[in-house]
């Protein structure tokens, strides 16, 4: 859903200190065959974290040369039980592919409503722009899907990480209040996050 291109490619000049909605297009004469490939999605995530998985991005900050064009990837790696926890791209759907195990896939519309489904090696799933979603390993072992977008840069809000992990910290009395409990459950669970 990023806008359309007024040129064959525009190859991101990350280091320039201007941005226009984008990054500026670096020199056609500097552009060579390898700014259209990426090896960065050829690794196997580290999942050693708390949520026990891990999101390696392909977007216009790893792969210069998707800038402007309003398409990017990520690969998703799961250890067993591994959760990509609730999170929103804010400008793009995203469809994704599971290529290893078995992952539980939901969203959830604005109206609240859930939409979920248990997919295996080749199965595809959509997540409409803008919806919370998450994917849970809930096969014997690791699990791994690759995920793609119609934005160079589709960001990611993390629920857990906004709400709990913001910098500075939200108010405990805008927790407790939206989540109906105590200031202690609101601090047990800051300090998973380490703050
Ligand atoms: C999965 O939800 C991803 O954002 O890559
Ligand atoms: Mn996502």
């Amino acid at each position: 859903s990023d806008p359309d291109s007024l040129q064959d490619f525009c190859v991101a000049n990350l280091n320039s200190t201007i941005s226009v909605n984008g990054f500026p297009c670096k020199p056609d004469t500097e552009v060579t065959f390898h700014d259209f490939f990426f090896d960065g999605l050829s690794k196997e995530g580290d999942t050693k974290n708390v949520f026990g998985s891990k999101v390696t991005p392909g977007s216009v900050l790893e792969f210069p040369g998707l800038n402007t064009l309003g398409i990017s990837m990520n690969r998703v790696d799961f250890a067993p039980g591994g959760l990509n926890p609730p999170h929103s791209h804010p400008r793009a759907t995203e469809s994704g592919v599971v290529i290893q195990g078995k992952l539980l896939v939901g969203f959830i519309s604005t109206n609240n409503v859930y939409y979920s489904k248990v997919l295996t090696a080749g199965q595809m799933f959509v997540i409409p722009k803008g919806l919370v979603h998450f994917q849970l390993n809930v096969g014997e072992g690791k699990a791994l899907t690759f995920t793609a977008f119609n934005s160079h840069l589709p960001g990611a809000a993390v629920l857990p990480l906004n709400l709990f992990a913001s910098t500075p910290a939200i108010p405990n009395g805008v927790l407790t209040k939206a989540f109906q409990v105590e200031d202690d459950v609101i601090n047990a669970i800051k300090s998973k996050f380490g703050s």
